[in-house]
């Protein structure tokens, strides 16, 4: 569907898009490791490598996130379905950073089997992940409407929400959200807000603040996969960049500070060196314990919540929590009717 050879257009793209990505993963890599501190994006985790090691992570004994949500999602079904669909028999079902989509066939399951015709449509930046999901959505539910999209979150919004009369829901689950800081986080919000109508709602998850020890846990598993998650990331501009980074001179630390709820990841430099990226003006120098942030996992409370609502345009009008209050799906619709 989304490679039609027929189309023309859609063929072009395709051959496109990977130059395209890859040179602006290098303008990306480029710019991150010149400032300081060095800083790259969590965004770029997700290659194929990046795609399974999130798997094994969500699998992870000791990585909570994705089991409390799903409990939320298994046990308060009808609920939050309830929330979601508003009345609507017929409705889309967008989902922002889908992934593999476990949670949400929860909702979808029991949307159909209470006779909803739900239109569920995933979109994702990594194609691969999609594919998967589609092959899964066949499989398990035939009788699931629905349209993959690969791509950046906004972009397909402004695609996709293109017929106000359709009545909308939109889910931003498993506190994707915590990767935003708090402006970006706004700016994701708003967008959305501005695309919905006074009966569409938009659920988003928010892994919440806890006792610092299960958060370090959390992003420091005993498995070792978040750090050979992180740690991926230097692999991948290895091979699509061409780059010299030896990964056993770096190590991955992840920190908690339970005051602001920020939980980072850091790629740590074991010793002096300097490594290489074709089309870098100079070299990059990484001084013995030079830090390099790879990801926010902001962790919320109540009122931060409140306050994102607020700035975003944004009213909540249902929470769900797990049972051991960890995580918080909750209901927004918009503050105002839309003209
Ligand atoms: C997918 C962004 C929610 O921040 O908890 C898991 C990614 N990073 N372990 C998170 C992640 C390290 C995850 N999110």
């Amino acid at each position: 569907m989304m490679k039609d050879a027929s189309d023309t257009s859609a063929t072009l793209l395709a051959e496109q898009r990977p130059a395209a990505a890859t040179e602006e993963f290098r303008t990306h890599v480029l710019a991150g490791l010149a400032g300081t501190p060095k800083k790259l994006s969590s965004r770029y985790f997700y290659d194929a490598e990046g795609d399974r090691l999130f798997q094994r992570i969500m699998a992870a004994e000791d990585y909570y996130v994705t089991r409390a949500e799903d409990e939320i999602l298994r046990e308060q079904t009808d609920e939050v379905l309830k929330a979601l669909a508003n009345g609507h028999k017929r409705f889309s079902l967008f989902e922002l950073g889908a992934g593999d989509g476990a949670k949400t066939r929860h909702l979808l399951r029991r949307a159909l089997e209470q006779g909803r015709d739900p239109l569920y449509r995933p979109i994702d930046i990594s194609e691969n992940v999609l594919e998967q999901l589609e092959a899964r959505l066949k499989k398990e539910l035939p009788a699931l409407r629905y349209h993959a999209e690969q791509g950046e979150y906004f972009e397909a919004i402004k695609r996709g929400f293109t017929d106000p009369s359709e009545p909308k829901a939109v889910l931003f689950l498993g506190s994707n959200i915590g990767n935003l800081t708090h402006e970006r986080a706004i700016a994701l919000l708003k967008g959305v807000a501005e695309y919905l109508g006074p009966n569409d709602r938009f659920l988003v998850g928010f892994d919440r603040k806890k006792d610092p020890a299960t958060i370090r846990r959390a992003y420091n598993d005993r498995e070792g996969f978040t750090s050979a998650f992180n740690l991926n990331l230097l692999h991948r501009i290895n091979t699509e960049l061409g780059a010299d980074f030896n990964l056993d001179k770096f190590i991955h630390t992840p920190e908690y500070d339970p005051s602001s709820g920020r939980a980072l990841s850091y790629i740590v430099s074991t010793c002096d060196q300097v490594v290489h990226i074709p089309g870098a003006a100079t070299a990059f120098h990484f001084k013995a314990w030079e830090a390099l942030r790879t990801e926010i996992s902001q962790k919320y409370d109540d009122a931060m919540i409140d306050d994102l609502a607020k700035h975003s345009g944004l009213r909540i009008t249902e929470q769900f929590t797990d049972s051991k209050g960890y995580f918080t799906d909750v209901v927004f619709a918009p503050q105002r009717s839309r003209r």
